[in-house]
């Protein structure tokens, strides 16, 4: 059904389709050998003009687990880039060694561009502060196998939700899901852009926003943490003055309900005290994995293989 489909921000596959892949996640979960050696002889091309730990890896830990190869590069000095080369020829050229191409590039709509010059599919995995939809399904499939559903929701987004691409396609995706209700908490400075507000409103999902963790924490089933995107800064002194305006601990914690999931796409920075992490409704390691599982099943899937 996504054989040769390209991934650029999370509206491209339907619901029924997105669902398809957390099913297939859910099976390579519960069964290693499932989809193993899927992908023999094909070609993977990580390219990565920003930095990036989980993503990059767990891409090619799921090519590699499939039984794939992947090659690439994890920083934009190794490659022409810094000759100058445009990125429509450098997605010209990878596109005829590759069989699907994995990006991640500073420029809002840099992957859509890709996607207009690749031959073969291109997958976002992150477009400057505009979307990353992998990350998505990687949060949607987590909310889904600790939850057993996705419906029925109060979600907080906290944090820097002006820069925060995960935040733009997870908002915007979680907007088709059943009675849901999304809670922005952000300061002055760093509000949810109003793009992605005015869509909730014409989608009639309610929402409200706020500058106050503290406040909206007894409501939430789940919170998503944001570190601030200092990358993504004019000027390092408003970074450094916002950087630190909310930190989960463990005093909030005890005012969350005992079913709350706490997510972060991670890096964290100081968003999240360290005291969190074994509280067990911290699941932002799990996350990560979870992440690996549906990166393979988006792979299998746009590759053909299954
Ligand atoms: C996120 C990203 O790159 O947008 N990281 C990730 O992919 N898990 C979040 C971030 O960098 O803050």
């Amino acid at each position: 059904m996504l054989k040769g489909r390209s991934l650029i921000e999370p509206g491209n596959f339907s619901l029924e389709e997105t669902e398809s892949l957390f099913s297939l996640a859910e099976k390579i979960e519960d069964d290693e050998q499932y989809l193993r050696e899927s992908c023999r002889g094909k070609l993977l091309a990580t390219l990565f003009f920003e930095p990036s730990t989980r993503t990059r890896l767990s891409f090619e830990a799921a090519m590699l687990r499939l039984g794939g190869s992947y090659l690439g590069f994890a920083e934009p000095g190794s490659s022409s880039a810094a000759k100058g080369e445009s990125l429509a020829d450098t997605i010209r050229t990878v596109s005829c060694y590759a069989d699907a191409i994995v990006m991640r590039n500073p420029k809002e709509g840099a992957a859509l561009l890709a996607s207009r010059y690749s031959t073969v599919p291109v997958i976002n995995a992150g477009d400057g502060g505009h979307h990353h939809p992998t990350q998505t399904l990687t949060d949607l499939l987590t909310i889904k196998r600790l939850r057993g559903e996705i419906k029925n929701l109060t979600v907080g987004f906290c944090g820097d939700l002006k820069f925060g691409r995960t935040v733009h396609s997870l908002a915007k995706t979680l907007a088709r899901y059943e009675n849901i209700r999304l809670i922005f908490i952000s300061p002055e400075e760093l509000v949810i852009p109003e793009y992605i507000t005015r869509q909730l409103q014409k989608q009639k999902v309610p929402f409200t926003e706020t500058r106050n963790l503290e406040e909206a924490m007894p409501r939430l089933d789940v919170l998503y943490m944001t570190r601030v995107q200092r990358e993504r800064f004019f000027n390092e002194e408003d970074y450094i003055r916002l950087k630190d305006i909310y930190v989960l601990n463990g005093e909030k914690m005890a005012t969350g309900k005992n079913n709350l999931i706490v997510l972060h796409p991670l890096p964290r920075v100081n968003e999240i005290a360290v005291e969190v992490d074994n509280d067990p409704r911290a699941a932002y390691f799990k996350q990560a994995k979870y992440g690996m599982y549906v990166r393979m099943a988006l792979l299998a899937s746009i590759l053909g293989v299954i």
